[in-house]
C-alpha cells in the first residue's frame, strides 16, 4: 500500500531525478567517502555526471559507522529533496564476528543457531550503518565444480528452505522501522544460479519449469514467505533468457503469481550484461528490458539514468514504468523509518561495543563446531592432551579460514588451529607447527622441515584445503581435488608410518582422492569462521563432540557430477533384482552413490536405530500418520545424532526422486540413553508437481526411510489413501 509521504516525494521529482534513484553506485562515487568499500564486480566508467550520483538511490559496499554517517549526510545535502541513501552491502555470514561459510552452517542442521547467526550479523552490521544485506543466498546446489556452493546451505530443497527462513528472521526480526538493530533481507539469486552449466560461474542455465518448480524455486519463496523485502536478480538466463530481463521469471512468476512488491534489484552489471547475453543490441534495449522485466535497482550499470527518460519522452515507456519502481524503493526507505532516521542505526560509539563481542564470537565457535563434519574416524580422534603432535600444512597456521564473502572480517585476528591447539593441548609445546608446503606450491625445504616435525611426533594432524580465492564468485574450478603439491605432502607425511588426521579447509565438496584413503581420519571444517581454529581444537580434543551432517554430496571425482541424493531411478537401475550386469545405469569405474552422501557425518560415539513403528499403514488427506523409531548410543560418550525422515512416492504422475528429506530431528544421547523420536507424516508432505504444473498428491505406495543419513537409513512402507 503505498503512503501519503512517499507519494508526496514522487510527485516532487523530476524524471531524472527518479530514474536516478533506480541508480546503485558502489562506494567510490560518493562524497564523503574515505574508502574504496567493498568492490565486487568489475568497475568501468559509467559516464555519469556529479547531479546523477547526488540523486542515486542506494550505495552497495559501504560499512562503517562513521563511514555511513559521511556519505550519508553528504548525500543529503546535495540531495534537492533531502532522500536518503539505502546503505546495502554482502553480510552474508557474519559481519566482523564471521560465522562459517553457509554451507558449514547448513551441515550444523541447527535452525536456530543459524538464526541466531543472522542476528548478530544484523547487529553488528545495523550499528556500523548498513540498511540492507545481500542475503541470504538459497540457490540450491549439486555441482561442486561450482565456487559459490560455500553460499548455500546445499542440494536439498526442503532444508533449503528451512535455512532461508531461520537466516531472514534473523536478518529482519519483526519490526525493521523501529529494531533499528536488523537489517532487511535481499534473497538472492532468482533464479536457479546454481545450475550454472558445467559448475562454471554466470554461464547458461536451463532446466525444465517443471524442475525450476520442484527443485530450485523452494528456497527464494520460503524467503520471501518469511517476509524478505528484497530480491536479486541472477547473472543466468532461464528459458533462454536473462534473469534480469526474463518478464516471465519476473513479472509473471515473481510478482503475479507470487505477489511479491518490494524491491527488485539486478545483480552486480547484470542490466548491461543484458547486451553480452545477446538480448539487447545496446544499453538502450538493455534498460528497457529489463525496466519492462520489473527490475528496480540498476546496480553499477548506467543504462537507466542514460536511456529511461528519453524512452519516456519518446512514449515507448509510460512514465507509470518508472513511477512504480521509484515507490518500491521509497517506500522501502519509509518502512526502514530512513525519511525519519536517515542515518538508523549507525553508532559509533556503540559500534566498539556491539562488533565482534566475546559473545557473538562465542556463537561463531559454536556454530562452527557444529558445522564440521567427522567424514573418518578409526579411532585417531579425539586426540589426547598429553599426545605430541606435528600440525602440518598450508592451514596450520593460517587466518585466512573466513571464507570468500568476509570482507568485514578480519584474517588477523581469527582464531588460528595452530595456536588453538597449543592452548587445547596440556602443553603448547606437545603441539609443533611446520607449514610443509604452500597451498599449491611444494617446496622441498618446506617438506624437510615438516618431516623433522613430525619425527619428534607421535599424531600427525594435517591441516589442507582451499585458500579463499579458490571458491566463491569467480571460483570455478574444474578438478576439485586438493592442489598437488598438498596431496604430495600428505603421501610423504603417511610414508613416515605415524597415526595421521587430516583437516579440511574448503568452500566446496572435494574429489578426496588422495586423503580420505590414506588418513586415519578426516575432519571437514570448511571456511568455519573467525573461531575456527578454536572451534576445530575442541573438536580435535573432544571438548565437543562432532555432530556434523552433509547437506552436499562429495562425488567420488568431479567425472561423476552431478551426483546428488534426490535423484531419480531411471528404468535401468543398478542393483535391481532382475538388472544385468552390464545394460544398466552406471559407470564402468566409480559405483553410482556418492563417495560421501547428503546426511553423512560421524560422531565420536555411535548411534543404533530400531525399527520404524508406524501409528496406521495407511493416511489420508485427514488422517496423517505417526512413525516413531528408537535411537541409542551405543558408544560411551555423549552426542548429539540428526535423525533424518526420507519419504519416496514408489510411483508418481511423474518420476520421484529416490528419496526426499521430508523432517529432522537433532537428539543429545548420553552413552546408552535411547530415546524414540517420533514424526508426523501427512498428505502436505506427499505434494508434488505434475506434468500440468498442478501441485497436489496422488494416492498410492510410499517408502519411508529413517537414519543418520540418507543412505544408512531403515524403512517402512505405507499408502497414501
Ligand atoms: C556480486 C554477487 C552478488 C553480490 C553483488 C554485490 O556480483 O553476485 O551475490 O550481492 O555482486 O556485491
Amino acid at each position: 500500500m503505498t503512503n501519503w509521504l512517499v507519494t508526496e516525494y514522487l510527485n516532487k521529482m523530476t524524471l531524472e531525478e527518479k530514474v536516478a534513484q533506480l541508480l546503485q553506485l558502489a562506494v567510490p562515487f560518493f562524497k564523503g567517502a574515505k574508502d574504496s568499500g567493498q568492490i565486487t564486480g568489475p568497475m568501468k566508467s559509467l559516464g555519469i555526471t556529479e547531479e546523477q550520483i547526488d540523486n542515486a538511490g542506494s550505495v552497495l559496499g559501504l560499512a562503517g559507522a562513521e563511514e555511513v554517517l559521511a556519505v550519508q549526510k553528504a548525500h543529503l545535502a546535495n540531495n534537492r529533496l533531502g532522500i536518503p541513501l539505502l546503505i546495502m552491502a554482502d553480510i552474508v555470514h557474519g559481519f566482523k564476528t564471521i560465522f562459517p561459510v553457509p554451507l558449514a552452517i547448513g551441515c550444523s542442521w541447527d535452525l536456530e543457531l543459524a538464526e541466531k547467526s543472522a542476528e548478530i550479523a544484523a547487529r553488528e552490521a545495523a550499528v556500523s550503518g548498513i540498511h540492507v544485506t545481500f542475503a541470504p543466498m538459497v540457490d540450491l546446489v549439486r555441482d561442486p565444480r561450482w565456487g559459490r556452493v560455500m553460499e548455500s546451505t546445499g542440494e536439498d530443497p526442503y532444508l533449503n528452505s528451512l535455512f532461508a527462513q531461520a537466516f531472514v528472521r534473523g536478518f529482519q526480526g519483526d519490526d525493521l522501522r523501529n529494531e533499528r538493530d536488523r537489517v532487511a533481507a535481499c534473497v538472492k539469486h532468482f533464479a536457479a544460479y546454481g545450475l550454472a552449466e558445467g559448475g562454471r560461474d554466470y554461464n547458461t542455465v536451463d532446466l525444465s519449469e517443471l524442475k525450476l518448480r520442484e527443485s530450485y524455486l523452494p528456497g527464494y519463496k520460503a524467503a520471501l514467505d518469511a517476509g524478505a523485502e528484497m530480491v536479486m536478480t541472477s547473472f543466468n538466463t532461464l528459458d533462454g533468457i536473462p534473469a534480469t530481463g526474463n518478464r516471465k521469471l519476473m513479472r509473471k512468476l515473481l510478482r503475479e503469481e507470487w505477489g511479491f512488491d518490494g524491491v527488485l534489484i539486478s545483480d552486480w552489471g547484470a542490466v548491461k550484461e543484458l547486451i553480452p547475453h545477446g538480448v539487447a543490441e545496446d544499453e538502450r534495449e538493455a534498460a528497457l528490458k529489463a525496466l519492462q522485466a520489473g527490475v528496480d535497482i540498476e546496480m553499477m550499470t548506467s543504462c537507466y539514468v542514460h536511456y529511461l527518460p528519453e524512452l519516456v519522452a519518446e512514449g515507448v515507456i509510460e512514465e507509470k514504468l518508472v513511477d512504480e519502481a521509484v515507490l518500491r524503493i521509497l517506500e522501502l526507505k519509509e518502512k526502514m523509518g530512513l525519511f525519519e532516521q536517515p542515518l538508523r542505526g549507525a553508532d559509533p560509539e556503540l559500534e566498539r561495543t556491539v562488533v565482534y563481542s566475546s559473545e557473538h564470537r562465542a556463537v561463531s565457535r559454536e556454530l562452527a563446531a557444529k558445522s564440521c563434519v567427522l567424514l573418518k574416524n578409526d579411532g585417531l580422534l579425539p586426540l589426547g592432551r598429553q599426545q605430541r603432535v606435528a600440525l602440518i600444512g598450508p592451514f596450520a597456521d593460517s587466518g585466512d579460514i573466513l571464507g570468500p564473502w568476509s570482507w568485514t572480517g578480519s584474517q588477523e585476528t581469527a582464531a588460528r588451529l595452530g595456536a588453538a591447539m597449543q592452548a587445547a593441548s596440556a602443553e603448547a609445546s606437545n603441539v609443533t607447527l611446520a607449514a610443509g608446503c604452500g597451498i599449491d606450491t611444494f617446496e622441498k625445504a618446506l617438506a624437510q622441515e615438516a618431516a623433522a616435525a613430525a619425527e619428534a611426533a607421535d599424531v600427525l594432524v594435517l591441516a589442507l584445503g582451499e585458500a579463499s580465492e579458490m571458491s566463491g564468485e569467480a571460483g570455478s574450478r574444474s578438478d576439485i581435488r586438493l592442489p598437488q603439491a598438498q596431496l604430495e605432502l600428505l603421501r610423504r607425511m603417511k610414508q613416515l608410518g605415524k597415526p595421521l588426521a587430516v583437516v579440511l579447509f574448503n568452500g566446496r565438496p572435494l574429489d578426496l582422492s588422495g586423503v580420505l584413503d590414506e588418513a586415519d581420519a578426516v575432519l571437514e571444517a570448511w571456511f568455519p569462521g573467525s573461531e575456527g581454529g578454536l572451534a576445530i581444537a575442541d573438536l580435535l580434543y573432544g571438548n565437543v563432540n562432532p555432530s556434523g551432517k552433509l547437506t552436499m554430496s562429495f562425488p567420488y571425482s568431479t567425472g561423476q557430477i552431478p551426483v546428488y541424493y534426490n535423484s531419480f531411478n531411471t528404468g535401468r537401475p543398478q542393483g535391481a533384482p532382475d538388472a544385468q550386469v552390464r545394460y544398466v545405469s552406471q559407470y564402468l569405474d566409480v559405483p553410482n552413490e556418492p563417495l560421501l552422501p547428503f546426511g553423512y557425518g560421524l560422531s565420536y560415539t555411535t548411534f543404533a536405530y530400531g525399527q520404524p513403528k508406524l501409528s496406521s499403514a495407511t493416511l489420508t488427506a485427514e488422517q496423517p500418520l505417526q512413525v516413531s523409531v528408537a535411537v541409542t548410543n551405543t558408544g560411551s560418550t555423549a552426542g548429539t545424532e540428526i535423525v533424518q525422515l526420507y519419504i519416496r512416492d514408489m510411483a508418481g504422475e511423474v518420476v520421484r526422486p529416490l528419496k526426499e528429506l521430508k523432517a529432522f530431528s537433532r537428539v543429545e544421547l548420553a552413552p546408552g540413553e535411547s530415546r524414540t523420536i517420533s514424526f508426523e507424516i501427512n498428505e502436505a508432505m506427499l505434494r508434488y508437481y505434475h506434468s500440468d504444473l498442478s501441485f497436489g498428491s496422488d494416492p498410492g505406495a510410499f517408502k519411508l526411510m529413517i537414519g543418520g543419513s540418507s543412505r544408512d537409513v531403515q524403512e517402512a512402507d505405507f499408502r497414501l489413501v
